[in-house]
């Protein structure tokens, strides 16, 4: 039983061939990091037309890798969102042109609920079980969401929201404090290599304080502190210099970034970061204790950060990452989601499109 998956929700175009939900033939990820990198941030069009260039040689590329013709596939799974609407429907339009050629079945998948696979494909790769009920963190550029996990039989997987973030996500605030810190794009990778260079101690920044639900989460505070920082130190020709290194459009590295940083700026990184860390640990113990809960999935790119594994680590939890390269967006993660629903049958009608704001629970 052999899945192609197809992920174009943001801007990495990617294919995958998983068999059985749990060996992965093939994992392709095309990044558009060139072309974003010098605005500061993903340009929806521009996304749309980068996944149309690179959708044909990167599926014949995870065909190619798996050993397979297209004649051996039993069905392929596409991201239905949610996402930029432009670039889902690259991937969908693709899909479906395929599955209608080769009369196979369509699997439309939600991205969040293929973010929480990823880590069920790698433990039945390791022929490990995760016991259930789970509750699934997904912290990504889009979202920061805290599920519980049922599975009331082998097929059947089911979602309820504990808490969700009301305003950025994880990946996001990373995003916005690198950039507004002159460090470039995308923040998370960036803040997570040069965090260990600075002392989380040194700066004191505030946890959230919401009224409401309590696994709710809120980074927005956080990012006003931030700035308050960089008014009051008085950053901008720091900031500015950081700017000159990546203005010609091509990544800074860490190196020549830490040369024009101070070592109070590198403080208040850490401290940021240590601050995103201690707020998704918060909300993930409480839940999982009013839930009695026997996992812990931490899933999205943010889950990728090495200072979060470290911080998650001594939960008392058995606890389950994807491994990094499952863990930013990638198909693999598509094609597992879509195995349960094959078995049940569960296939995408002729008229399905992309739902930009597609909601798992
Ligand atoms: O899951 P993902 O690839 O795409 C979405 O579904 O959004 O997540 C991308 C987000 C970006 O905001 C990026 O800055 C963040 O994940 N990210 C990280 C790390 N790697 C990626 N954040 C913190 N530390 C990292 N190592
Ligand atoms: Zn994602």
């Amino acid at each position: 039983m052999r899945i192609l998956g197809i992920e174009t929700s943001c801007d990495e175009t990617a294919a995958a061939v998983v068999e059985d939900g749990g060996t992965l033939l093939s994992n392709v990820v095309a990044s558009q990091l060139t072309t974003h990198y010098k605005y500061g941030g993903v340009v929806p069009e521009l996304a749309s037309r980068e996944h149309l260039r690179a959708i044909v040689p990167v599926v014949r590329q995870a065909l190619a890798e798996a050993g397979l013709d297209y004649r051996q596939l039993d069905a392929v799974a596409v991201t239905q969102g949610p996402g930029l609407v432009g670039s889902l429907l690259v991937g969908l339009t693709f899909a479906k042109g395929l599955t209608f050629s080769l009369g196979i079945p369509l699997i439309a998948v939600n991205h969040i609920e293929g973010h929480i696979h990823a880590v069920f494909l790698e433990q039945k790769q390791r022929g490990g079980e995760i016991e259930l009920p789970a509750l699934a963190l997904v912290v990504s550029g889009g979202h920061s969401h805290l599920f519980l996990l049922e599975r009331p039989n082998e097929t059947d997987y089911r979602y309820r929201l504990l808490g969700k973030t009301r305003d950025d996500a994880a990946g996001e605030a990373f995003d916005k404090v690198a950039k507004l810190l002159g460090f470039g794009y995308p923040g998370g990778p960036l803040i997570d290599k040069l965090a260990p260079y600075g002392d989380a101690a040194k700066v004191d920044l505030p946890l959230s304080r919401m009224k409401g639900n309590p696994l709710d989460l809120s980074f927005s505070g956080l990012k006003t502190a931030v700035l308050r920082h960089v008014r009051a130190a008085d950053m901008e020709a720091e900031i500015a210099e950081r700017r000159k290194l990546f203005a010609g459009g091509r990544p800074a590295t860490i190196e020549p970034l830490l040369e024009v940083t101070p070592q109070a700026t590198l403080d208040l990184v850490a401290a940021f970061q240590a601050t995103v860390i201690e707020e998704l640990l918060r909300r993930a113990l409480k839940a999982a204790k009013g839930h009695d809960v026997r996992s812990l999935i931490v899933s999205g790119g943010v889950a990728a950060n090495s200072g979060l594994r470290k911080v998650f680590a001594d939960t008392p939890l058995p606890l389950y990452f994807p491994s990094l390269s499952l863990s930013t967006d990638n198909a693999a993660m598509i094609a597992a989601a879509a195995y349960p629903a094959f078995l049940r049958g569960d296939f995408a009608s002729d008229e399905v499109t992309a739902q930009p704001s597609l909601s798992l629970a």
